[in-house]
């Protein structure tokens, strides 16, 4: 049996750790894995990633980076994600269409039902079959991230979204907690205020039950 299973959160919730945590998890457990990352995991999804993430001298109004976001996802699906499940891997993907809906949805104000539309068409309506949702207050977030920013290189800085203010972080959260009340049974909250391994204790736990009822 394969699943998609994404990662999702607010800036410095800690799910890139905790995917990586539970990557060798489940290669422990010889369970045919892959892991990726949104906007990302193609040759192209990564030269997107670099236009969106990374402070540039020019504008990226709210639907141009809609649009880059989502083309960057009709790629991978078709590149990296279908092949993947079709062979039977489990992919653990760092964000996935819940951010579209909470990044240029809740907090950039563009409308749920047209991301929903452009969304589905970039998936073919792939869903994951869990979400974890890693969360914790904006602000904690916000300083980890600006703190783990400092000692990189200027032209490596991914912050275009740290940059903006806590507010809209704010915004981020309560739109994944929303998300999540929508969909309890794809969602798993888990308390990211809590200490790694506390937090990957509860990530096994997950994909535990995941794996008995496969
Ligand atoms: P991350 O790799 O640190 O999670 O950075 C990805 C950034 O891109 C993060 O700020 C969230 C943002 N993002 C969106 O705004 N929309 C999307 O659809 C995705 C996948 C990410």
């Amino acid at each position: 049996m394969s699943y998609l299973i994404s990662f999702e959160g607010i800036e410095g919730c800690g799910k890139t750790t905790q995917l990586e945590m539970a990557a060798k998890f489940l290669r422990r457990s010889n369970i045919p894995i892959l892991t990726t990352e949104e906007p990302g995991g193609t040759p192209l999804g990564d030269r997107i990633r670099k236009i969106l993430l990374n402070r540039e001298s020019f504008d990226i109004c709210a639907e141009a980076e809609l649009l880059l976001f989502v083309a960057a996802r009709a790629q991978h699906v078709r590149e990296v994600l279908q092949p993947a499940l079709a062979k039977g891997q489990w992919i653990l993907c760092d964000r996935f269409s819940d951010a579209t809906m909470v990044y240029q949805g809740f907090a950039r104000g563009i409308d749920e039902k047209w991301i929903k539309k452009l969304n589905d068409f970039a998936t073919m309506s792939l869903k994951p079959r869990l979400t974890l949702l890693f969360d914790l207050p904006a602000e904690t977030g916000l300083r980890r991230a600006l703190q783990r920013m400092t000692n990189l290189p200027e032209n490596s800085k991914e912050d275009r979204f740290e940059q903006e203010g806590l507010n809209f972080h704010e915004n981020i959260r309560n739109g994944y907690l929303s998300l999540a009340r929508r969909e309890p049974d794809r969602f798993r909250i888990i308390n990211a205020a809590e200490d790694i391994t506390a937090i990957h204790k509860e990530v096994c736990r997950h994909l535990e039950t995941l794996r008995k009822n496969s």
